[in-house]
C-alpha cells in the first residue's frame, strides 16, 4: 500500500524540478504538447505578444484572473504590493500590467520581490516530506534575476511614468531580506503581500517582517495554505496571526490560491 502511494507521488513528479503535480498522465501530455506548440509556434515575432492568449489554458487563465480580481481589491488602498516567492516572476509581470491598467499614476504603489533565485532555501521539518522537495528545489536558471530585471523594465516602459522605476527585486534568503529591506524603507506600507515561498521558515519570517507594515485593508494572498503537499505555510500562519482571528477567503475559479484581509 506505501509502497503504491510512493510510485503514485513518483509518477506525478514534472521533469522540470521536484514539485508533484496533480495533473492526470494525460492532462500532462496535453500540457507538453502545448509547451511544444508555443516553442514551434508559426506566428511572426511581431505578432506573438498579441496572441499569448493561443497558449494559455483555463488553469493559467485563471491564476492571471484571481490576481486581477485581487488587484481591483486593493486600488483604493495606500501601499506597496510584495511579493514573498517569485520564481520566474510571472505573477510580478502580471501585477505591473495590471498597475499600467487600472492605476497607471500610482507613482506609490512599488511591486517588490524577495527570492533566492537558487530555488527553496531553509527546509524544516515542519514541511514534512510528501513535497519531495529538499533546498534548491524550484530554482531558476542561473542570473535569471538579471532577465526578469529586463523584462519588467520593458513593462514599465510600455506603460505612463516609464522614466520611475517602480519595481524591486530582492535577492538572498529571505529570513534576512525581507526584514532589512523593512529597515532600509521604514516608511512601507503592505497593500498587498503574496506569500508564496511554499515552506515554512522563510514564510513564518516575511509574515513577522510585515505584520508593523499592514493596515486594515491590507490583503494577504498565499498559495499553500491548506495544502497537505506543502503543509509548513498554514502552520507559519498559524503561529503568527492565529487562524482563529482571520477569515480565509477563496474565490471560485481557482482551488489553491486564497486570501485574507486585515480587519
Ligand atoms: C513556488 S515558487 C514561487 C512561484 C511564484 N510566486 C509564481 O507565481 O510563479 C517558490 C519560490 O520561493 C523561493 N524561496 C524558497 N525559500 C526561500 C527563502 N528562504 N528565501 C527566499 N526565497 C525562497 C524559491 O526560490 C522559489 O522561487
Amino acid at each position: 500500500m506505501v509502497d503504491r502511494k510512493q510510485e503514485l507521488v513518483e509518477e506525478m513528479k514534472t521533469e522540470k524540478h521536484d514539485a508533484i503535480v496533480l495533473s492526470s498522465a494525460d492532462e500532462k501530455t496535453v500540457q507538453k504538447n502545448f509547451a511544444a506548440s508555443l516553442k514551434a509556434s508559426p506566428l511572426h515575432d511581431d505578432e506573438i505578444l498579441a496572441n499569448l492568449g493561443l497558449y494559455l489554458t483555463s488553469k493559467n487563465l485563471s491564476r492571471i484572473l484571481f490576481f486581477y480580481e485581487i488587484y481591483k481589491k486593493i486600488v483604493h488602498n495606500h501601499g506597496i504590493i510584495a511579493e514573498f516567492g517569485v520564481r520566474w516572476g510571472q505573477t510580478l509581470s502580471v501585477l505591473s500590467a495590471l498597475r499600467g491598467i487600472l492605476e497607471p499614476f500610482n507613482r506609490h504603489r512599488k511591486i517588490v520581490g524577495f527570492d533566492t533565485f537558487e530555488g527553496f532555501r531553509g527546509m524544516s521539518e515542519k514541511d514534512g516530506d510528501a513535497c519531495k522537495c529538499k533546498d534548491g528545489s524550484f530554482s531558476v536558471t542561473p542570473d535569471y534575476e538579471e532577465y526578469l530585471d529586463k523584462l519588467l523594465h520593458m513593462q514599465e516602459q510600455l506603460n505612463p511614468m516609464s522614466h520611475l522605476k517602480r519595481y524591486e527585486l530582492v535577492k538572498g534568503d529571505a529570513i534576512q531580506t525581507v526584514p532589512e529591506y523593512l529597515r532600509r524603507h521604514p516608511e512601507t506600507i503592505i497593500s498587498l503581500a503574496i506569500f508564496d515561498f511554499d515552506i515554512y521558515a522563510p514564510t513564518r519570517a516575511a509574515l513577522e517582517a510585515v505584520r508593523p507594515h499592514l493596515c486594515k485593508g491590507s490583503i494577504l494572498v498565499f498559495d499553500e495554505l491548506c495544502d497537505d503537499i506543502f503543509p509548513g505555510e498554514t502552520v507559519a500562519l498559524m503561529e503568527t496571526f492565529g487562524l482563529n482571528n482571520v477569515r480565509v477567503r477563496r474565490l471560485p475559479m481557482t482551488s489553491r490560491i486564497s486570501y485574507l484581509e486585515i480587519e
